[in-house]
């Protein structure tokens, strides 16, 4: 039984799998073709924090595929209520195939699959979105073709996006890119990266963007973080992603945004809404990830 709690969970032949099958999917999905192997099976959704896509993308994808989902906040379970992690996680993975959460500590989603008797998906924690990253590394192929040997530009918090990236960029071969405010850099024992070259920081984020071949952002304040929004604004100021910083990267640069996002902070109207932007098809293909991952977790390799 395999968990997905981060990036490196997997492995770079098994992320190519992914992708491929990734493609088959959507594919089928465009062309309205049925695709329904996960009848009877069951995913557990459990949120401890604010999502849109993640929660959609995930309950659209486990219906698609035939399945049926529960969905469980902290305030209308016994999870807010004191019930210990290790309780709530022998219960439900009694009940269900599949369990995704979204949760604070890392530690807390370790917990829970440690006394899981089926696959746990990390649907976002303070530590890791692999979620995320695989749908933004999908899109890249899709765009540009592999992306080993290329270079990420990351402008801005050294928060759970940019710690996936990192474990990304050291499994699938390219360059990372980091610049972040003094304070706010990416822990990188956290990642836990085999090779120290995939990673280069810089203190200027238009430094850090100078050749990428993708320059990709996210909000100042992560979930859980709100009391420091205020700082968080005076010290992120000069990490807006704007047309200035973005015409140092390659000309075919492409610009990615987990979403949501907030126009005139961590990212500039005419850059989300440019040429350059692939938002909104990196949304989409979250859900188209995800269906593969989970046939994966459930399935196996098919074919
Ligand atoms: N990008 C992402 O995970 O979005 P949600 O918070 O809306 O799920
Ligand atoms: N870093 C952000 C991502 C939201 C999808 C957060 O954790 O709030």
């Amino acid at each position: 039984m395999k968990h997905y709690l981060q990036f490196k969970d997997l492995r770079a032949e098994e992320y190519a799998y992914l992708f491929e099958r990734t493609r088959t999917i959507k594919t089928r999905f465009k062309n309205y073709e049925r695709y329904q192997p996960l009848v009877d099976r069951t995913l557990a959704m459990i949120f401890e924090k604010a999502s849109t896509r993640t929660r959609v993308s995930f309950e659209a994808g486990m219906y698609q595929m035939g399945g049926s989902v529960v969905h469980l906040t902290t305030g209308d379970s016994h999870m807010g209520r004191a019930e210990p992690i290790e309780d709530s996680a022998r219960v439900i993975s009694r009940m269900v195939d599949l369990v995704m959460i979204r949760t604070y500590e890392q530690s807390k989603l370790a917990t829970f699959a440690a006394n899981s008797r089926v696959p746990v998906i990390n649907g976002l924690t303070n530590e890791f979105h692999p979620c995320q990253i695989l749908a933004d590394i999908y899109t890249f192929i899709e765009q540009r073709g592999d992306i080993a040997g290329k270079v990420v530009a990351w402008v801005g918090d050294g928060n759970n996006m940019a710690n996936t990236w990192l474990q990304a960029a050291d499994i699938l071969g390219f360059t990372l890119h980091i610049s972040t405010p003094r304070g706010y850099e990416v822990d990188p024992l956290l990642g836990g990266v085999n090779n120290p070259a995939c990673v280069k920081t810089f203190k200027s984020p238009f430094a850090a963007c100078e050749g990428a071949h993708l320059v990709t952002t996210d909000v100042w304040t992560s979930m859980g973080y709100e009391a420091e929004n205020e700082a968080r604004q005076k010290a992120f100021a000069d990490w807006c992603v704007d047309t200035q910083m973005m015409s140092l990267a390659r000309p075919d640069a492409l610009f990615m945004h987990c979403l949501p996002a907030h126009r005139g902070e961590e990212v500039a109207a005419e850059v989300i809404d440019g040429p350059q932007s692939v938002v909104w098809e990196e949304a989409e293909n979250r859900l188209h990830v995800q269906k593969a991952l989970m046939e994966y977790l459930l399935l196996g390799r098919i074919g």
